[in-house]
């Protein structure tokens, strides 16, 4: 999984430093600045992909406002606009369709009902596929919002690159707890239809091309962090708890999405009006986004 770890390779501050003021000069210093206006997700033009890719160039996410598009095919949508970014290997998951993206509404009863992301409670910080091994870690990120929520239901956001920075910054051995392969431990899971082997594995790693990639989960009742891990672990919590330059919020609106390379996110709490139910469909792939 090591390939050359660049700026990530604790023993040369020199690269880390370069690659850090790169990355806070290019920081977003709004949500707004993250908002790219397209015709159409599932035939953008070279200047809209242009705009999308210089902003997740700068921190790894943007956002598309697209016109209402009645009666859309909005799964076809968001995978052509994978495809179109490089993103083709979505990720399996046993609540997804059997095309492997994931419609995200309100269920009161049924099998997902049991699971907070079909339900109108928050969703604390994570990245997405934090249970999967490291080969199919989930990398790129979309989610595509048909219907938003009567109240609540925003995102925060953070670049997994910024929180890095600021552990780093902290302190360096933060950092090297959390590329231990054994830093994090999620228990499996053996409920019907959802079986999964526990997975242990670091939370911070490099993939072979360079880029950095994270599996993380604040849920407590999720994760057992290893001893050298924990406070690092308790660092990441009290980052992403405070206000910072990092850290994002959005509510997407109808048409509007997230094209990203996971971030870490949250899902605030919402209200939902049956007549209106919120309906947001979601995408995981195994690449990233090509370019970035
Ligand atoms: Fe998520």
């Amino acid at each position: 999984m090591a390939g050359n770890q660049g700026p990530y390779d604790l023993s040369h501050p020199s690269a880390y430093l370069s690659w850090r003021d790169a990355r806070l000069a290019a920081r977003p210093r709004s949500v707004e600045e993250l908002v790219v206006e397209v015709g159409d997700i599932a035939a953008l033009t070279p200047s809209e992909h242009g705009a999308l890719m210089a902003r997740i160039r700068r921190c790894n996410m943007a956002v598309y406002v697209e016109p209402p598009k009645p009666g859309r095919d909005h799964k076809a949508a968001l995978k052509a606009l994978g495809a179109c970014c490089g993103l083709t290997s979505l990720d399996a998951n046993a609540l997804a369709d059997e095309d492997g993206i994931t419609p995200l509404a309100v269920h009161k009863n049924g099998a997902r009902a049991r699971y907070i992301p079909y339900t109108e409670r928050p969703i604390t910080w994570h990245t997405d596929g934090y249970y999967n091994p490291f080969e199919r870690g989930v990398r790129g990120l979309l989610l595509h919002c048909a219907s938003p929520a009567a109240e609540g239901g925003a995102n925060r956001l953070m670049d997994i690159e910024g929180l890095y920075i600021m552990l780093r910054d902290e302190n360096p051995d933060l950092i090297a707890a959390l590329m231990q392969s054994d830093a994090m431990t999620i228990p499996g899971n053996d409920e019907d239809g959802l079986q999964r082997p526990a997975t242990i594995g670091p939370v911070f790693a490099v993939d072979v091309g360079g880029a950095l990639h994270m599996r993380y989960t604040a849920r407590a009742r999720n994760v057992v962090w290893s001893d050298a891990a924990a406070p690092a672990a308790a660092a990441i919590r009290r980052m992403l708890e405070t206000p910072s330059p990092w850290r994002f919020e959005h509510v997407l609106q109808a048409g509007q999405g997230l094209i990203s390379n996971n971030p870490l996110h949250t899902r605030e709490p919402f209200r939902d009006d049956p007549a209106f139910p919120r309906l947001l469909y979601r995408a995981r792939y195994h690449q990233r986004i090509t370019g970035t």
